[in-house]
């Protein structure tokens, strides 16, 4: 929940801001409201350059496939590499990689052009072309953006596969998006450990389904020992060796799809949400733009990965779109030490911060608990702007970072956003609007959200409801990869008669400001330290497990530094455990979901029953395993519960 205290945009943030004093802020919503594709167009002429002009702006007949700029040509690698050289900002730093021992690297624009540019020639030279989809499962580093940008370039879609997932997640997203390359890195290194990369490659492909892959090109980061296959896999130094530096960009429809990007829903299958070219990269440099007010002697840093939504907008695009400066960082917040984050804002004079609340709540135990790591032992002066995405922050921990982080004068963007809306929804923008500790504030101009009941229909302000998008806007989902009708019964049901984006998160707008509070997911979708995971998807893993699990069922609880955590009710196909055994299964079954999934699903807490609370007609009362998971007393009526003994079994943690 949002706060009373009121933060007024400072002077300092409102004078020459991109978006300066509310009432710019009012005038550009006006304007969207009063000609909406006027709006667009005009943004999306001013902000990306096209080969060809497009004419038309939004194609609704198709809806709810909707189609944004559709006659124009662009190239997104061109908008964010070659642009910025023809406008002089050649030898400008482009991206300032800090490696996980400390070590710093800068790339210049010129740099950077041209190894996406022997890349992209790579590619081509082994058959890759427009339209391919080409798998990216890389640590953070510059060759990582280079790999994106370089499939930007020729037109191939890439499908970035988060590092912590497992070779199955690997193998199932290769297999769904029919990849015909993998662009990997021997091994990575975070926290000073290193850890497989190529080898979950290897494994992945192996399990089979992806004889679609004819190419493992491997970044050589740590020299570790790892397998070979000889005429599949190839070192990403050798492929590039002799290309030129120079590629002809593929100009490309603005519809095309520049990127996969799977994601958890509320089923067990993962959904490959499908991005566009156009659209996204206009979002992309816009929110960049208006949201981070980045200017040109900006040091910019998102800490996110480039493995989710937010590395790809917020570090391979947006920034680059705007021949900005920005960090990448290989590491983790807590290595050497937790005073990590605010060593590299002092070290590179960082003005523009952007991290996760999960991020923040654990440096401040570690802050709380060894002064040397508190913010208040570095200089952070460069900082001016703050903020926060991928799960609700709390108004302690932005307080927190309000005061110890940006020193009270800087304004922290609380950003509402999703895997499906590739840019900004509903923000703060730094220099005009007055923040509330909690609140994500007022949409970015031209998005309309609003708060909506089961029929559709707007609630009152101060009443909670549904969230929804009114209007398409062009850096929307365009589709669910291989899956349209899931696309449309995922984001637009038919009980909304199809007509308002549906973002799976419930909202309340304060009764006087109309500010927005994210509520939470109102599907079966948890939020753990940020990132998606389904429910169904953790039981689906738990399930599979055949020799020891008979039923399963996963509900999220509150967490003070994850913001939920997994609890996971579980049935054994043996009686029930007690003491170590349960203990040792428990772990057993960790571990088994962490290799089906990655170990960012491994439920914290499982607790075993002779059955789970299921209804006489047999369904799982899963209202009341979140209250168990809670430890909350059970004043819900459970006269309906066949077996209310059970709820006892499963009060236990093991
Ligand atoms: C949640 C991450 C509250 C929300 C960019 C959404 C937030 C889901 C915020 C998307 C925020 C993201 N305040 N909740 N500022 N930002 N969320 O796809 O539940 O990984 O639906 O995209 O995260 O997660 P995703």
């Amino acid at each position: 929940m949002s706060s009373s205290h009121l933060y007024p945009p400072p002077e300092a943030a409102v004078k020459g801001a991109y978006v300066s004093g509310i009432e710019a802020y009012n005038k550009l919503c006006a304007e969207a409201e009063a000609d909406y594709e006027g709006f667009w167009a005009r943004h999306a002429r001013d902000t990306v350059t096209w080969k060809k002009p497009f004419t038309k702006v939004l194609n609704e007949s198709g809806a709810p496939f909707f189609k944004w700029f559709e006659d124009g040509t662009l190239n997104v690698s061109y908008n964010c590499l070659d642009r910025n050289v023809e406008r002089g900002l050649g030898d400008k730093t482009a991206i300032i990689f800090e490696a996980d021992d400390g070590k710093v690297t800068k790339v210049s624009y010129k740099q950077l052009l041209a190894q996406t540019s022997q890349l992209a020639n790579a590619l081509k030279a082994r058959g890759i072309k427009k339209g391919d989809r080409v798998v990216i499962y890389m640590s953070m580093s510059v060759e990582g953006v280079v790999a994106m940008q370089a499939c930007a370039r020729i037109g191939a879609t890439h499908s970035v596969v988060f590092g912590g997932f497992s070779a199955q997640s690997l193998r199932d997203r290769i297999e769904d998006a029919g990849a015909v390359a993998v662009i990997t890195a021997d091994e990575q290194l975070r926290g000073g450990k290193q850890l497989p990369l190529k080898a979950i490659v290897d494994e992945a492909l192996a399990l089979g389904g992806c004889d679609s892959i004819k190419n493992v090109i491997v970044y050589k980061r740590t020299g570790g020992n790892i397998a070979w296959t000889a005429g599949r896999d190839e070192w990403l130094h050798d492929v590039v060796a002799g290309q030129s530096t120079t590629c002809e960009p593929e100009w490309v429809e603005a519809e095309h799809p520049l990127f996969l990007l799977y994601t958890s829903g509320s089923t067990g299958k993962p959904k490959g949400v499908q991005h566009s070219t156009g659209g996204y990269l206009l979002h992309a440099a816009l929110t960049t733009k208006w949201t981070f007010d980045l200017r040109p002697d900006d040091v910019f840093w998102c800490t996110a990965d480039i493995g989710w939504v937010t590395g790809h907008t917020y570090i391979a695009y947006g920034p680059l779109a705007l021949g900005g400066t920005e960090i990448v960082f290989e590491g983790v917040p807590t290595y050497p030490d937790a005073g990590r984050f605010w060593k590299m804002i002092q070290d590179h004079k960082v003005s523009i911060f952007y991290t996760a609340p999960t991020a923040i709540r654990s440096l401040i135990k570690a802050a709380e608990a060894n002064a040397a790591v508190h913010p208040k032992s570095y200089d952070l002066k460069s900082l001016r702007i703050l903020g926060s995405v991928g799960e609700p922050i709390n108004p302690a921990a932005w307080e927190w970072y309000h005061q110890h982080v940006g020193g009270g004068r800087c304004p922290i963007v609380d950003t509402f956003w999703q895997t499906e809306t590739g840019g900004h929804m509903i923000t703060p923008l730094p220099g005009a609007t007055t923040l509330v500790p909690g609140s994500c504030t007022l949409p970015f101009p031209g998005i309309m959200a609003a708060v909506v009941d089961e029929t559709g229909k707007e609630v009152p302000w101060g009443q909670g409801g549904i969230l929804v998008v009114k209007r398409p806007w062009p850096s929307m989902i365009r589709t669910i990869w291989g899956d349209p009708e899931r696309f449309k019964k995922s984001y637009y049901p038919e009980d909304f008669k199809g007509k308002y984006y549906l973002a799976g998160d419930g909202a309340i707008r304060d009764e006087k400001t109309g500010y927005f509070t994210i509520t939470g997911r109102i599907d079966d979708v948890l939020n753990v330290s940020g990132h998606r995971m389904g429910t169904m998807e953790i039981e689906s893993a738990l399930v599979a497990h055949t020799e020891l699990v008979a039923e399963a069922a996963v509900v999220g609880r509150p967490d003070d530094t994850t913001g939920e955590a997994i609890c996971a009710f579980v049935v054994l196909k043996r009686p029930r455990p007690t003491g170590d055994e349960a203990k040792r299964i428990a772990k057993e079954l960790r571990d088994w979901v962490g290799k089906e999934i990655g170990p960012i699903a491994k439920p914290k807490d499982i607790r075993f029953g002779d059955n789970l609370p299921k209804t006489r007609s047999g369904k799982i009362m899963r209202r009341l395993l979140r209250s168990v998971a809670k430890g909350e007393t059970i004043t819900q009526d459970t006269s309906t519960l066949e077996n209310p003994a059970i709820l006892d079994q499963l009060s236990q943690s093991n």
